[in-house]
């Protein structure tokens, strides 16, 4: 089983987009998915077509050991596809449980039964550096960082790397950042290529070598209610995500070789 984080504190880099769609390729890869959304907005959850607010159980009610995990999985449109959803009550936990002892283990522990079940638990996250996110970086075992190609944004790239070593030497050593997602790339502009050769020269192999180029179909997609393989399987989107699925199972032996 592989846990991974799609993190970036910056919102509007393509988190939510890069979670869904490579999770609904890895499900059409016969990977068993779990999709958990961990994003006071709901977002994940509004394009599988929930009405987030009035969901009888979220992962608000999680947090607060309300209910158990298993109680608010969701089915999705894609077999193999299951989601934990979430809405604006999640924006609560963050205060409710600012002084709770052991506050940064609340999802590992809430979690811990689930990890049999799946060969995947992707975990959209919140665009702050908050104790949601730091809940997730203590569950995972990855973390994959969705980057927006149109913007150079190297300092706050810096600041969550920073972040990741310091839950790592704290609460979760077995964590690592093992993919560099480059989004929304626009190849007729030399600032795309830019971006991605810098990040390329800085980062090396952590860079996926698949680029999920800017594509209207993707940018329509979250109405339709689908991934992008089911509302636009033609589109350059769809192809793009079908690859870094591909390239995500292909890592897989490498990362077990970190691992040793
Ligand atoms: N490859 C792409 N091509 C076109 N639009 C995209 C692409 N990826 C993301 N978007 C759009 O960019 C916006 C931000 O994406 P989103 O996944 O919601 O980011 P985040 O979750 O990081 O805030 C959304 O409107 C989304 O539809
Ligand atoms: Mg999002």
């Amino acid at each position: 089983m592989r846990s991974i984080a799609l993190t970036n504190q910056k919102g509007g880099v393509a988190k939510t987009t890069t979670t869904v769609n490579l999770g609904a390729c890895l499900a059409h890869l016969g990977k068993k998915v779990l999709l958990v959304d961990l994003d006071p907005q709901g977002n994940m959850s509004s394009w599988f077509g929930l009405d987030i607010h009035n969901l009888e159980h979220s992962m608000y009610n999680v947090f607060l050991e309300e209910v158990y995990f298993e109680e608010i999985l969701t089915k999705t449109c894609v077999e193999n596809l299951t989601l934990a959803p979430a809405n604006v009550a999640l924006a609560g936990v963050e205060r409710i449980l600012a002084h709770e002892k052991g506050r940064d283990l609340i999802l590992k522990k809430r979690l811990s039964s689930m990890v049999g079940n799946y060969d995947y638990i992707m975990l959209d996250c919140p665009p702050s550096l908050g104790l949601i996110t730091i809940n997730a970086l203590t569950f995972a075992k990855e973390v994959f960082i969705p980057l927006e190609t149109k913007v150079l944004a190297l300092n706050g790239l810096v600041t969550l790397m920073n972040t990741v070593q310091v839950v790592k030497e704290r609460l979760n050593h077995g964590l690592e950042v093992t993919g560099i997602i480059a989004c929304r790339f626009d190849g007729r502009t030399n600032l795309s290529n830019e971006v991605y050769n810098q990040i390329k020269e800085r980062f090396k192999e952590k860079v996926f070598n698949t680029i999920i180029r800017e594509n209207t179909r993707l940018a329509e997609c979250p109405i339709s209610g689908k991934p992008i393989t089911l509302y636009a399987p033609e589109s350059t989107g769809a192809a793009d995500y079908t690859d870094l699925a591909k390239e995500v199972v292909e890592r897989e032996n490498r990362f077990k070789e970190i691992k040793k």
